[in-house]
């Protein structure tokens, strides 16, 4: 298995294909997109090489510890009972399309799960709900997050276009944004002093917004790689900020926001809702839109179900009539989007979705969930405390609230981040992914604490410490 790995990795550096009239046929496109290597390569050589991993970006953990009558098999977490929900499906919620943009009873059911989110832990007035409910388009169906994230950006970006997006972020956006749209990122300093850099990110929105008749953010909380979530007032301070960049500007700010992990939060003193809600509440045109999804909410990564919602502003239109032509044209050219590209999203895994919210309901699913919140965040506690007891001046931690990765930053003029977790796999037996991006000041370690269980977790660090010590 590890010959044909490097077999290939060889293939695809000796680029015989560009060689060929089948390249020379390719379009722009054809020619720019790959798969980058690293998170497969070093994922997939953890998996053969290391005692430890921490490379899988999926909740993992011993059955027993998360289902009540469960074994003590590792397996991937899953909502206690989530079975009984793909059985007795009817042929007609089997074998059909779906719905363009998604199956309508789902679509429902999703914007009442957001409106719900935005009550949790938070009491909003019944003006603003009223608002909520009223300006904010009924959620379209995508395949996945992933799939959300490159729809939306291909409604927003013409190549060359810039995004804006912190210097830490999912390397997925990437590939989306320069490989797939041709378009640019406009990178900015995620930390300044292990706070959210607002100096940086300022700075980002001039730049974009000199060039541009429009600025776009993408913004992902809780963070991969770092854990990340803004503080309440760091919240305050962003939508202020983006307030009075707006005004400035006088160009709409569209502000997609990946919730990826929305639920996954572990301290109390960070913003435990989605910033799509205050976005949307804002006159001004900061247009918030929501990427969420069945994969990491639901415990589904394979379902591939993501949804697109997007906040609407009342001056936008003089009427109810005008609000309703409004949603459906919006509708319509995602649906276009979704057309064009996938036809539609899975129909099976829509149906097992809205058998289970009508069997069991929003607050059950809810308290289904908790025991792996509970253990990631147990996780959470304990990789952090671990890691505050190595003091080293060539690495730090970012801050981090949620989520299922935590984040070390290597000094680079001490150690390459890729020779690092070479060393940490060959000498310490430890998967973890590096990222290194030299141009945008980025030179660290991710570890996926979500798939190491907790008793592990000491060891791991001590090796990193150890592999520290070797350089
Ligand atoms: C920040 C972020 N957004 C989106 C996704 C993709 O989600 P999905 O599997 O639903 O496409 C991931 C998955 O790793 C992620 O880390």
């Amino acid at each position: 298995m590890f010959i044909i790995y490097l077999i290939f990795i060889d293939d695809m550096d000796s680029k015989i294909l560009e060689n060929t009239p089948l390249y020379s046929a390719f379009s722009e496109l054809g020619k720019r997109i790959s798969l980058p290597q690293g998170v497969f390569y070093w994922s997939g050589r953890a998996k053969k090489e290391a005692e430890l991993i921490g490379t899988i970006g999926a909740a993992y953990a011993h059955e027993d510890d998360f289902i009540k009558e469960g074994r003590s098999e590792w397996l991937p977490c899953y909502l206690e009972g989530i079975n009984e929900y793909f059985k007795n499906l009817k042929i007609n919620d089997l074998v059909p399309y779906a719905a363009i943009s998604g199956i309508p009873e789902l679509r429902d059911i999703w914007k009442n799960w957001i409106i719900y989110k935005s009550l949790l832990n938070k009491t909003v007035d019944k003006e603003k709900l009223d608002r909520l409910k009223k300006y904010t388009t009924t959620p379209i169906i995508t395949t996945g997050v992933t799939n959300g994230i490159s729809l939306i950006c291909s409604l927003l970006l013409n190549a060359n276009d810039y995004i804006i997006t912190p210097n830490k972020r999912w390397g997925n956006y990437d590939n989306i944004i320069k490989g797939f749209l041709g378009a640019k990122i406009k990178s900015f300093k995620y930390f300044k002093e292990q706070q959210f850099n607002f100096e940086g990110f300022e700075e980002a929105i001039d730049e974009v917004a000199v060039v541009q008749d429009k600025v776009l953010i993408l913004l992902n909380f809780p963070n991969n790689p770092t854990g990340h979530v803004l503080t309440k007032e760091e919240a305050l301070k962003l939508i202020e900020l983006l307030q009075r960049k707006q005004k400035e500007v006088k160009k709409p700010i569209l502000v997609i926001i990946d919730d990826a992990y929305e639920p996954y939060i572990y301290t109390e003193n960070v913003i435990n809702r989605s910033l799509f809600y205050d976005l949307q509440d804002l006159e001004e045109d900061i247009i918030p839109i929501k990427l969420d999804g069945a994969t990491k909410e639901l415990l589904l990564y394979g379902a591939r179900i993501g949804f697109i919602t997007i906040g609407l502003k009342p001056k936008w239109t003089k009427n109810d009539k005008e609000l309703e032509i409004l949603k459906n044209e919006i509708n319509n050219k995602l649906s276009g989007l979704i057309r064009s590209t996938i036809s539609n999203s899975n129909h099976f895994y829509q149906a097992v979705m809205i058998n289970l919210f009508n069997t069991k309901g929003i607050e059950e699913i809810l308290m289904m969930r908790e025991p792996v919140q509970n253990l990631l965040k147990e996780r959470y506690i304990k990789i952090n405390s671990e890691l505050k007891k190595i003091k080293n001046p060539n690495m730090s931690v970012d801050p981090s609230s949620g989520g299922f990765f935590t984040f070390i930053n290597i000094n680079p003029n001490h150690v390459k981040a890729s020779e690092f977790a070479e060393l940490l796999l060959t000498k310490y037996k430890v998967g973890v992914i590096p990222i290194e991006k030299p141009d945008e000041n980025v030179n660290g370690i991710r570890i996926a604490y979500c798939s190491i269980d907790i008793t592990q977790i000491p060891e791991i660090v001590n090796r990193i410490k150890l592999a520290f010590a070797d350089f």
